[in-house]
This record gives C-alpha cells, structure tokens and sequence, in this order.
C-alpha cells in the first residue's frame, strides 16, 4: 500500500493516510521508464516525427493482434471517430444510432461529420441495448456506434444482425477496449471500421493523445490516409477537405513497447476485479459478466445505493474513486434541447454507478481496504 503523511487543520493530531489513486499514470511510466525513454531518444535520432517507422509497425501490430487487415494511425480516438464515420460516407442528413452512456466524444463524432446522434437505452451491464437500438431506427439511419463501455464488449450477435437485416454501417467505439473479447472475437473485428483511444488513461496508452482506426476494406484505409492528411493524395493532391490527424511517431514508439506488457497488465486487472467481484457481490451491484465476456476492466464500475454518500466517504477514507460519466450524453447542454432516443435506464443507473481504483498500482491491501471500507459504509452509515 503507498503510505504517506497528511497533516490535519492546527491542533489536530497528525494521522497517517494510505491514499488509494483511481490511477497513477507517474507510476505506469516508471514502471517500465528506461524502455520508454530509449524508445523515444531513438526518433529523436532518426528524426521521421510524424508517420515515421514506427507507427507503420504498431499500425501492422494492432491490426494483426486484432483480426483486421489494416490499422490507420490517428492522433486521437476522438479523430478516429470522426474520420472513420467519414470514411463510410455518414454525413449530413444521416442518423447514427448509439449509446447514451460515453464519453462526449462518441456523439461529438457524429455531429461533427453533419449527422445527427439517436441515443439508445443501456442494460445494467451499461452496454448499448440492443432492443432499443431496433427500436429507434428510421429510414434516415445509416450506422450503428456501439461503444464498448468500460472495456465489456457489447452483444455483438444482435448488433450485427440489427445492422446487416436493416443494411446499416457498424462503428465499433473501443476506445476504451482494447483487447477485450466477446465469445471467440476481439474488439475491433466486428465493425466496417473500429476506432481505438490511445490516451494516458487507456488501458494500452501513449503518454500523449493517440488514436487507430481498424478496417479490412483497402478502400476505407485508402480514403483514411487521405482524410487524416487534409484529405490529399501523394500529401499534395486534395481531392476532399481533410483534418491534420496524423499520429506521432514518439507516440507510436511508446505504444509499441507498452504493447510487449499489455497481457501482464490486464491480467492483474481482471484479478483484482475478480477480487472486488467476490467480496463486493452481496453490497452492491458488481459488473454484470457472463464466462466469455472477455472484460478488459478499463473501468471497474460497480451500481450503488446513496451512490454520492458513499463516494464522499471513500474520498474521506483517502480512496479515489470516479462518477464515469455523470450526464448521460443526450442531456448535455449541447445536446438536451434537440436528443431523440430512450434512456430510461440509462438515467436509472447514471445515479447509482462508481468506478472503483483498479490498475497496476494497486496491491492486495489496497484492494482489502476499498472493500473494507464499502462494507463498512453500509453497515454504519447507510440505513
Ligand atoms: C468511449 C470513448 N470514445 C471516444 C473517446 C475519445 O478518445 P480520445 O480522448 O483519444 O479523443 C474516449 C476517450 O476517453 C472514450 O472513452
């Protein structure tokens, strides 16, 4: 457990607190800090900064360890977002169906290309249900964009057969899903394109913003290259207006050698899940799972009763925790006045869920104490 001293108002005695961080990014780059610096001193030297090496390399790595034939690095998920809705020609005029529980940045993707984002409801394992997704479409739906939340796959069989009964696009957003598995598949080869976040709060992280696109369509990834270069061909000829989303090749050369741990670190993310899971499943509501759901555990996010009560004590117990996301995205300000969809769950479960610390950082005392302390919250304080 990292132990260090906090000193209390004057007069107060001074106590020892045992903080427990949701994550430590400081940590993680240590962890393996020699490898990352010589990794980045080695493009310095060859000095390709931009689409150099070694984002060619973790282009045809993240691709193959993914099932698909090609990977197109960008320098965000939100810009893979964006790019790879365009790249399937969703526009204005079109509806992209999706979840209401992400990251603004899953239906900022879509109203950025000029279409517009249709919010479906979530099960309790906070995935995209498949039910409301049915009942949401209309002649103007052109895509489906699931997001794969918290690091569960979503139910891919009914998805992708929602999508090719109704001749529907399929994004996946695995933004926060790297590796994950539903059944015998790996996130990112169920979509006609799959966008990854490579951001320091990933689970496979950079330390600066990066992005990949997935697809196996040569066309897709040839009109990808353009897009993520202002939409030129040969970088001189612009046959579309295009962003600047090209990835950073330090980026690249990090990604690749947080690749080589990548299994080591979910590993021990699903053993304290697997921890939290048995000694939290009588308190509170812990992710829902089934044997071959392939949970990566970016987050770990347990359904809560007096959800704020219990967060404000286990921020006094000195253990972090996060509210992922406290607005559902069709209620943002940028979005309540004109959102079409359903989220009456989505709202039901909005209030009650908490993800708890998980990560590298954490050890089996760690772990102990956040449980500990859950239980002690609702033995003492909740009636
Ligand atoms: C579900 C989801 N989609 C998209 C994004 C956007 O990724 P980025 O922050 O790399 O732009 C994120 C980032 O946190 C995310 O969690």
């Amino acid at each position: 457990m990292t132990t260090s001293s906090s000193t209390k108002p004057t007069g107060a005695p001074t106590v020892a607190v045992t903080p427990v961080p949701l994550l430590d990014l400081k940590r993680q780059y240590l962890t393996i800090k020699d490898e990352l610096d010589r990794a980045v001193l080695n493009v310095l030297d060859h000095g390709k900064f931009i689409l150099g090496p070694e984002v060619k390399e973790l282009e045809a790595k993240i691709a193959e360890y993914s099932g698909c034939k090609y990977g197109i690095g960008v320098n965000s998920g939100t810009d893979a977002l964006i790019l790879g809705l365009k790249s399937l020609g969703i526009g204005p005029g079109d509806e992209v169906i999706t979840t209401s529980l992400s990251w603004i940045a899953t239906a900022n993707s879509i109203t950025l290309t000029g279409a517009t984002p249709v919010f479906a409801d979530v099960q309790d394992d906070l995935n995209i249900d498949p039910r409301s997704v049915e009942r949401l479409i209309t002649d103007n739906t052109k895509a489906l964009l699931p997001v794969h939340f918290n690091g569960k796959v979503c139910e891919m069989d009914e998805l992708t057969t929602i999508a090719e009964k109704h001749n529907l696009k399929l994004i996946e957003d695995a933004a926060q899903a790297f590796s994950a598995r539903y059944k015998d598949n790996i996130a990112g080869s169920f979509g006609d394109v799959a966008c990854f976040s490579m951001n320091p709060m990933k689970i496979f992280a950079g330390l600066g913003e990066a992005g990949m696109i997935l697809t196996d369509s040569v066309e897709i990834k040839d009109r990808l290259h353009s897009l993520r270069y202002a939409g030129t061909v040969d970088r001189e000829i612009c046959v579309e207006p295009g962003y600047n989303s090209r990835l950073d090749t330090i980026q690249a050369a990090m990604l690749l050698k947080r690749f080589d741990r990548l299994d080591e670190v979910i590993e021990k993310r699903r053993e304290i899940a697997n921890i939290y899971n048995e000694k939290l499943h009588d308190i509170v509501m812990t992710p829902v799972n089934s044997e071959s759901d392939g949970h990566v555990y970016y987050a770990y996010t347990i359904l809560a009763d007096d959800r704020d009560d219990l967060k404000e004590f286990l921020e006094s117990e000195g253990i972090e925790t996060k509210i992922r996301h406290p607005v559902l995205m069709p209620q943002q300000p940028a979005y309540k006045e004109n959102a079409r969809g359903e989220f009456s769950n989505a709202e039901r479960v909005v209030a009650k869920i908490l993800s708890l610390p998980i990560g590298e950082h954490l050890d089996r005392d760690d772990i102990d104490f956040v449980c500990s302390s859950i239980s002690d919250f609702y033995q003492k304080y909740s009636n």
